[in-house]
């Protein structure tokens, strides 16, 4: 494509394109007014009308509605992956063979541990950066908590609880990322898992409505779950979405995260602390806006592999694969977990049941 007068400085950027363009997508590409050396080059979306009302001033000549006409006009250096989870691995397949060495994509990785791992291994073999945006802890409110708990406030970790509304793939991801970063990825070792409704099979993210389950991790920190809408019956209805709660329970103290309020933390020997300085618009803002800085600065690293650590964005799959094996046999399963054979129909038999 032909650089515009004006556009010289463009060339030396790193160009950044958008595929899928809905409301998360914005999001994605707000961070960039923050971001000089980089920049959305170019969007794409199956959906014609989402496609031209995208705001921003990329021209309608770098707006496509499909993977091929954009790669016949350009090869992405990073590509935000924002569509429903179901349609990557084929996007991600055609993009790793034509060239794209970077890419940030959207919670969940996928719904099945089989295809989270085949895009784990395609990004390995081109050596392309894979960056999972589980964007959470790096908000300022859950760092401050971390900081408390690294500095003793609430005594070594004796269990760990996450709920959220949304479905175990929709939004059970982001909190079994959030146990992990708490209890420092260390690894699990084994889990027990129950789930119930047939109901969300079909919806953009395919899972099971809800999920209950418990996860033993080494050195003997457990973490207990509940997924699901209700989850919680302690979410105030208009919090739904941010109703995500993290408790962590120590040998002298809890701290009580919820995403709506920041965090309380309440302790044998001190004033109840609360998290005055909450504020989730701006600290999600800007959240996203390092994940994208640092998933920038690695697509220059001469190892984009490593600085994305493939490893690390299985991890919540794999969990929650291992906890559909417990429910599924009413059996302890061990980490690591193999995937299930034909994941999809096994769910529609046993939560039909
Ligand atoms: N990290 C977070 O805090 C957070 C918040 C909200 C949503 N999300 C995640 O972001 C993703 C997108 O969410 P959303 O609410 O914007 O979804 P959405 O369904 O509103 O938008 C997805 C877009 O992808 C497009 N699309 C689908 N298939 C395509 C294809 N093959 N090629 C090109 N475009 C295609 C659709 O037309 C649609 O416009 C989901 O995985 C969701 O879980 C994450």
């Amino acid at each position: 494509m032909q650089a515009r007068p004006g556009e010289e400085r463009a060339e030396k950027m790193i160009k950044s394109t958008i595929i899928g363009c809905g409301a998360r997508a914005i999001e994605h590409a707000a961070s960039y007014k923050n971001i000089p050396e980089a920049a959305i080059w170019a969007i794409c979306d199956s959906n014609l009308e989402r496609l031209r009302a995208f705001p921003g001033a990329i021209p309608a000549e770098r707006r496509f509605s499909d993977i091929e006409s954009l790669l016949a006009n350009f090869t992405p250096d990073l590509v935000h992956l924002v569509t429903p989870p179901t349609v990557r691995l084929a996007i991600i397949t055609r993009l790793v063979s034509a060239g794209t060495k970077a890419f940030i994509i959207e919670k969940p990785l996928a719904c099945s541990l089989a295809e989270a791992q085949q895009i784990v291994t395609l990004c390995r073999q081109h050596g392309a950066l894979l960056v999972v945006n589980h964007q959470l802890p790096l908000m300022g409110s859950y760092r401050r908590a971390k900081q408390f708990l690294e500095e003793g406030a609430i005594g070594a970790v004796e269990r760990v609880r996450v709920s959220c509304n949304g479905s175990p793939y929709e939004q059970g991801t982001h909190m079994l990322d959030l146990a992990s970063f708490f209890l420092g990825g260390i690894r699990p070792q084994r889990m027990l898992g129950q789930m119930a409704g047939a109901g969300k099979l079909t919806a953009a993210h395919p899972s099971p409505e809800w999920m209950l389950g418990r996860i033993l991790f080494e050195g003997g920190a457990a973490v207990d779950l509940v997924f699901g809408d209700i989850a919680d019956p302690r979410v105030d209805p208009a919090h739904f979405w941010v109703g995500c709660r993290v408790e962590i329970v120590g040998a002298k103290g809890v701290i009580d995260h919820k995403l709506s309020h920041g965090y309380r933390i309440i302790t044998e020997d001190m004033p109840v602390i609360v998290d005055a300085a909450f504020n989730y618009g701006e600290e999600n803002a800007q959240a996203q806006l390092d994940l994208t800085r640092r998933a920038i600065a690695a697509v220059s690293a001469a190892d984009r592999v490593a600085a994305g650590n493939g490893d690390a964005a299985l991890l919540p799959i794999a969990l929650l694969e291992g906890l559909i094996a417990s429910a599924s046999q009413n059996a302890i399963v061990d980490y690591p977990v193999a995937p299930i054979p034909d994941l999809r129909r096994r769910l529609e038999e046993r939560l039909a049941q």
